[in-house]
């Protein structure tokens, strides 16, 4: 059988692909037309122009057999990301370990200095991580702790976290307090307070969660870290779910320590992530794996696990091309009249539980609904089964409700469909 044949009945042969050549020649497939299309915003507002949402939907991989409502998990790519990186892999199987060799490091480095410009950080405080939860252990397991040591954490940190926190209490000896976040906050300052109250002289360091994940409050995070510097403490933010979510330079948070991972709203495929670690710090931080090949104060240091499948990291620089075509402002104003859309529309049917802020300042796509009379599980396994509706049960001591997640590809139809379904559960 023909090569080009073979290939293309095996679904590989991508538009535009070379199939041989040096890697650094690759273009990714449909990538002119998709950012062209995405380019053109002509209606005055965009955020409503249905049409323009129907494009974005249409170049996206989303399932057609239920409606995805848990999108906080990870997101779907849209197909340019998604083909670029398996016709990435597909070009690296074929340059084999010449590719390792030869031009692994220039496609990392030059996927580096892509994703430091749209983080707005320096290069050299900017590591590529596998996820958030990579980035964020090797700061907590990496710091020189000291027995005694006191950490300020939310009561409602993502899990992980809080069991890596606790690993250290074990094994290092710190202290760990726990700042009491109201599910609605009535003012920045009561968020702020909640953390600074707990400070005492021995507090080392913050750790709060940008956007929660059980519920999609926003925190006031540059304030909280401006509060804790004028003490002297250390920040580390979990920022996994407002990285291209929110509209914000992450830099200009002044984070000591910041890590997302980009297969959530970025959009990049998974396992794809980054810590921003500022450069005093690096020294200090031991990595999660022993480095031999870069000094103690460069952050790459951070980055040796291992072969590991470069496809995804270089992937990273496609996913930006596609949030960029629609632009950040325009993703969190889309994300946040999603969430709205939905939300005003059922919190204030009796029975319906909102625990999330539905204000622009304080939540973005995500927000969390409980009904009477049902445990979460109870009510997140009704909508899939009555209503062909995922989403996600939250149970936890603080929050109690399924999370609900549209993302950019989610239907004013999809959400009409969810609120009918509430509607007629709380009745
Ligand atoms: C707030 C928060 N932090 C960290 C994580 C961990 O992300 P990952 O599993 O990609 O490391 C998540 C995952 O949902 C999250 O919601």
């Amino acid at each position: 059988m023909q090569r080009k044949t073979f290939l293309a009945q095996a679904g590989i042969l991508l538009t535009g692909l070379p199939m041989t050549g040096l890697s650094n020649s690759f273009t990714g497939p449909m990538k002119s037309d998709t950012l062209l299309k995405l380019e053109d915003k002509s209606n005055e507002n965009p955020v409503v122009d249905e049409t323009y949402w129907k494009i974005v939907r249409s170049m996206f991989n989303y399932p057609k057999d239920f409606i995805n409502l848990e999108n906080g998990y990870f997101s779907p790519q849209p197909f340019s990301t998604e083909q670029f990186h398996q016709a990435k892999e597909h070009d690296i199987n074929n340059r084999t370990s010449w590719f390792m060799r030869r031009e692994q490091r220039d496609a990392i480095e030059q996927t580096r200095i892509n994703l430091a410009e749209f983080l707005g950080c320096d290069t050299e405080e900017l590591v590529l991580t596998r996820n958030t939860t990579e980035g964020l252990n090797t700061v907590i397991s990496g710091f020189p702790w000291q027995k005694g040591d006191e950490v300020i954490i939310g009561n409602q940190d993502y899990g992980s976290m809080v069991a890596a926190f606790k690993q250290q209490e074990k094994r290092a000896g710190i202290v760990i307090k726990i700042a009491q976040i109201p599910l609605v906050p009535k003012s920045d300052e009561e968020v702020v307070n909640a953390y600074m109250s707990l400070v005492t002289s021995k507090t080392k360091v913050i750790h709060l969660t940008h956007m929660i994940n059980l519920s999609g409050q926003l925190l006031p995070a540059k304030k909280i870290i401006d509060a804790a510097h004028t003490k002297g403490i250390e920040v580390i933010v979990d920022a996994a779910h407002s990285i291209a979510h929110i509209d914000f330079k992450p830099a200009e948070l002044e984070a000591d320590y910041l890590a997302a991972s980009l297969h959530k709203w970025l959009c990049c495929p998974l396992g794809a992530g980054f810590l921003m670690m500022s450069k005093k710090h690096i020294i200090k931080i031991w990595p999660l794996m022993a480095d031999d090949e870069f000094s103690a104060d460069n952050i790459r240091k951070f980055e040796h696990q291992g072969t590991k499948p470069p496809q995804t990291v270089i992937a990273i620089s496609e996913a930006i091309k596609f949030h960029n075509a629609i632009g950040s402002k325009l993703k969190q104003d889309r994300l946040q009249y999603l969430r709205n859309y939905w939300v005003s529309k059922v919190q204030d049917i009796s029975n319906v539980n909102m625990n999330t802020p539905n204000t622009n300042d304080r939540s973005g796509a995500i927000a969390n609904i409980g009904v009477k009379g049902y445990t979460p599980q109870q009510l997140a396994d009704k909508l899939l089964k009555d209503y062909k509706i995922f989403t996600v049960a939250i149970d936890h001591r603080y929050i109690k409700g399924v999370r609900v997640t549209p993302h950019l590809y989610t239907s004013l139809d999809d959400l009409d469909k969810f609120v009918e379904a509430i509607k007629s559960i709380a009745s």
